[in-house]
Parts: C-alpha cells; structure tokens; sequence
C-alpha cells in the first residue's frame, strides 16, 4: 500500500528557514509533500519554489505582486493568493499535517494563528508571534488541539530533553548562545560595530534580522520569553549560558540534580526536520557531530549589563510581563531595521529600545487588536527618537 505523506505548508518559504526546510523536503519526497507557500517580496525565488514543489496555492504579501507571480507561474497550476487574508485563507483552507511558521517579525503572528486556530499543527520558527502573543497562540493550541512544536534549536533541544523526563520534576532550563560575533571584542569597540560585521555570525547562517538579534543578544531574551509560554515556565526558571561552540542547544535540570541536554552541529535543518518528523527521527544529511575534533566545549555567564544591554532589557521585560513584551519587541524590529538600513549605529539600537522602554506605559492583554495597538504606537515613538538621532547627525 502507499504510504501517505505528510502535507507541509511553509510560511516564510524564501527565507533561511524556509529555504532549509525545503531542503529537507527535497531528501525526503516519499515522506513530505509541499502543499501552500508563503513569501513577502521576492517572488523570483517564489516562482521557482512553485515549480519545483507545485503546492497548491501560495501567497505574497502585496496584491502587484501576486499578479507578477501568476504571469510566471500560470502552468504550474497553483492559485496564488495576497496580503494576510490570502495568507490566512491558505492555512485554514488547504489540508495540511503542519504548518511551519517561518516569517520574521510580527508579521507571522496572524498566519500562525489562524492556524493553530483552524486545528493545524505548526512548527514555530517565528519567535516574535510567541513573544507578543504567547497566551493567544496557547490557548487557541489548546482549543483546538493543534501542536506548536517548537523550530528554534534551543527551544527543539528543550522539548527533546523533555520527552525523556517528567515535567515535574523540571527545576530550570538553561538556553545557549553563542555571544554573536562581538562576545570576545573590547566593551570600547561595540557601539560603531558595521552591519557587515555584525551580519557575520561566528556559528550560524540566518536571516539579516535574526542574526543582528544575536549579535545584540536581543535573540536570546526573546527566545526566553518565547520558552516562558512554550514550557510553561516562570521567570526564574529561565537561565541563559553563552557557549561560544554553539553545540550544546539548551540543558535541562532536574530536582535531583540531573542535567539533559541536546547537543547537534549548529545547522537548522537538524530541529527542522526533527519538526517535520516529530515524533519520528530520520537519517540525517550532515556528517556525524565530532566531539574529539571539536575538542571543548566552554561556558559562560552573560554580562547582561554592560555587553549586552538589550538582553537586561528583554529579561526586565520577561519579569514585567502584560504589554512589556510587545513594546520591547515592536521597539527592537524597527531599531533593528534602522539599522540594517544604515541609519543609526549598532549601540544606537540599544538606545531606541530603552527609549521606549522607559516611556511605555503597560497595558492588559485582552485581544489581538490590543497588541497590534501597542506595537503600532511603540513603533510611532521609536520612530521619533531615531528620527532625532539622526537630525542631530545632520547637524
Ligand atoms: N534563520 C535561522 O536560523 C533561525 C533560527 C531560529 C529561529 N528563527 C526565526 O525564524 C523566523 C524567520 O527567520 P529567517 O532567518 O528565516 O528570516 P529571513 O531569512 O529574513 O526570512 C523571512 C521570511 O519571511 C518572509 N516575510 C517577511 N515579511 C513578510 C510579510 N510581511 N509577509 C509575508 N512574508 C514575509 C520573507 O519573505 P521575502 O524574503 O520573500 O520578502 C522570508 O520568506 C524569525 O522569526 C527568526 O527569529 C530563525
């Protein structure tokens, strides 16, 4: 008899998740079958993703676009869908096993959503939706019955070290970072860091926003609120350890002690594919990790205040909860942005997001349109101050 393949719908296709995840579809065309994409703007590589995997539909984010798309696509038979509501029609429609949430930003919150809301599983990549959204996402998980299986390599690490184990006896959980590409560099040197040189991750190959993240170990303090709501856990339980080898993902410890963690080589498509098979294990591509060649393996603790601003701020954020999370979050995307724009300096980031922190006035969280109200006047106020930052370049 043949055997049926799991339905995959990728959100974020043309990004390096969705890319990697595509590559581990390509291994595996007798288990997993594309069935919708989604991508923002580059609808060359869309068109050609079409063609390759002929999904049956596929979304881009403005309607011109989707018209281009069309033109180059027309034989490959797929329907071609725009904006949020194509996005959304696509993962509530179409059958699908899981949903693989890759866009950057709060831009991947509505899609993920409606898909936890339509009963799809979804392998999360995008941490911003969990940051900003945690108990929506958790509660229409819970409704519905759908899975979030987590795609981050730390949060992947933590979810395999506790199918081993009970959740009771969990005392705290330790992420790894890798201290990005300035961990080692002297305090005085940071704030005129280039893009280039903060786009040159020492370990890992990731998309412009994510990367800049973990040079500012902003990464890191979303991803322990992302853990807070995936786990379960409270603030204290949440500890972070630099480890610039980037081949211990997270630990586990136990009541009695005990330590789990997950160890792999720092390449995506391992917690991708362990995603798309969960609760299966496929063979993997990649050569075989080698600890004796890597030799040892270093930990630290993390200079919150001085090196890593950002990650003090994220942690104060965790603590303060209601709409802290959301400011923090929409502050860092357009600080983040000006950034990589050239606008302001690399320790100017820092600058925007404390701005606003200081300035926010928290908030209850009782529906989406408040968080989309936050974000929006968060991202009005940064808006201000980078806008002063730079008039006084000019001058
Ligand atoms: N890369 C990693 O190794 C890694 C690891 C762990 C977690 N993550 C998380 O995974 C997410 C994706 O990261 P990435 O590195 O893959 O980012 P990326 O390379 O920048 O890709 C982002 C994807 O999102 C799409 N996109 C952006 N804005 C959109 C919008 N408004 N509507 C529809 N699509 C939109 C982009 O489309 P276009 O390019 O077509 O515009 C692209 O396909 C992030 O939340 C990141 O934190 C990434």
């Amino acid at each position: 008899m043949k055997k049926t393949r799991k339905k995959i719908i990728i959100l974020g296709s043309t990004g390096s998740i969705g890319e990697s995840t595509l590559d581990v579809i390509r291994l595996y065309q007798d288990k997993f079958e594309v069935a919708g994409l989604a991508a923002g703007k580059n609808i060359n590589l869309l068109a050609q993703q079409i063609k390759e995997f002929k999904p049956q539909a596929a979304a881009v984010k403005a309607a011109g676009d989707s018209i281009r798309l069309l033109k180059k696509v027309s034989a490959a038979g797929t329907k071609i869908l725009a904006g949020e509501e194509g996005e959304a029609e696509m993962v509530t429609s179409l059958k699908a096993d899981l949903v693989v949430s890759a866009i950057t930003g709060i831009a991947g919150l509505k899609p993920t959503l409606a898909a936890l809301e339509a009963g799809k599983n979804v392998a999360l990549a995008n941490k911003e939706s969990m940051v900003v959204a945690g108990q929506f996402l958790k509660k229409a998980a819970s409704r519905t019955g759908a899975r979030i299986i987590p795609v981050d390599s730390e949060h992947s690490a933590i979810f395999q070290c506790l199918q081993q184990a009970r959740k009771k006896f969990l005392k705290r959980i330790y992420l790894t970072a890798s201290g990005g590409p300035f961990f080692r560099l002297p305090l005085s040197d940071l704030a005129d860091r280039s893009v280039e040189e903060a786009l040159k991750h020492p370990r890992w190959a990731m998309g412009k926003k994510v990367t800049i993240d973990s040079a500012t170990l902003m990464n890191k303090g979303l991803e322990l609120i992302e853990a807070k709501w995936l786990f379960d856990l409270q603030p204290e339980q949440l500890q972070v350890l630099i480890h610039p080898q980037s081949i211990v993902h997270a630990l586990v410890e136990f009541q009695d002690g005990s330590v789990l963690a997950q160890l792999s080589q720092a390449d995506m498509r391992i917690p991708i594919q362990y995603a798309l098979s969960y609760p299966e294990r496929l063979e993997s591509c990649l050569p075989p990790l080698n600890l004796a060649e890597i030799n040892k393996l270093e930990f630290y603790q993390v200079d919150e205040e001085e090196r890593y601003p950002l990650f003090f701020l994220a942690r104060k954020a965790l603590l303060a909860g209601q709409s802290y999370p959301v400011m923090l979050n929409a502050a860092n995307e357009l600080a983040v942005s000006a950034f990589l724009e050239g606008k302001i300096k690399f320790g100017e980031i820092n600058q925007i997001v404390e701005y606003c922190y200081r300035q926010h006035q928290p908030s209850e969280l009782n529906s989406l349109e408040d968080i989309f109200a936050i974000d929006q006047k968060t991202r009005i106020m940064a808006k201000q101050y980078l806008n002063q930052l730079v008039n006084m370049k000019g001058k």
